[in-house]
């Protein structure tokens, strides 16, 4: 398979909850890429924010912050990113509540931005790299050979991360998910800066109605062909 591949990049843009992860380190398992997740970056500095007890809200502080912090990454044997904050593997603790309400505020802030967009590009010099978020198409990596944005509805998506939850042993209501994931794609799509949205550019996949194998299968349809 991978030697028929063209593009070394693949961006994967999409909404909370459409199954960027899921796609993506299965895609980049069968492809024999890297995934690199890039909410992960922009959780991991939130997780710093909160544990240095500054305000999200705060612009110059989360500007000083930023500078002041430390990103690496390091690929699993099954390559997928951990990510370490000033010499932390963090990877672990970023899917909690806390970040998850801060996290969208954060990533308003044009200086945050530009230090993660830094961040993910050095990483994708190394070619081969599946990297998933929600401007990787229309900013991050605008020469992208392949450019995929997943879609589905909202209520399919709050289902997907409700079920999520419960597998993790958390418990909030189908109603709260729904609630959250609204607020935060309200966040993402609005926002001044790196708004999400689709590259001109972009394959639209809708996985509605599509299992997790047919998604990949699609993609890898798509990064073999001329
Ligand atoms: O994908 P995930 O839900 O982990 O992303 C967490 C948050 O990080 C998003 O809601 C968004 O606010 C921000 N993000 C972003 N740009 C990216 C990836 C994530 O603004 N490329």
């Amino acid at each position: 398979m991978e030697g028929n591949l063209k593009p070394p990049l693949i961006a994967l843009d999409g909404p909370v909850a459409v199954g960027k992860s899921s796609v993506g380190s299965l895609l980049a398992k069968k492809l024999g890429y890297v995934f690199f997740d890039t909410g992960m970056i922009y959780r991991a500095f939130t997780w710093k924010v909160l544990k240095s007890g500054v305000s999200a809200e705060d612009k110059g502080k989360l500007c000083e912050l930023v500078t002041a912090t430390e990103f690496n990454f390091v690929p699993s044997k099954e390559g997928v990113l951990s990510v370490f904050i000033d010499g932390e593997d963090v990877s672990s603790r970023l899917l909690s509540p806390e970040i998850e309400r801060l996290v969208a505020v954060a990533a308003k802030v044009a200086e945050v931005r530009q230090a993660m967009v830094s961040e993910q590009r050095k990483l994708a010099q190394r070619g081969k790299v599946v990297m998933a978020g929600r401007d990787i198409g229309t900013v991050v990596l605008p020469w992208a050979e392949l450019k995929i944005f997943l879609t589905a509805s909202t209520e399919e998506r709050a289902r997907r991360r409700h079920l999520e939850l419960s597998r993790r042993g958390e418990n909030s209501s189908l109603e709260t998910v729904l609630a959250d994931l609204k607020k935060r794609d309200e966040m993402d799509i609005n926002r001044a800066i790196s708004p999400l949205k689709p590259a001109e550019d972009a394959i639209i996949i809708n996985t509605e109605n599509l299992s997790l194998e047919q998604v990949v299968d699609k993609i890898c349809t798509l990064a073999a062909s001329p």
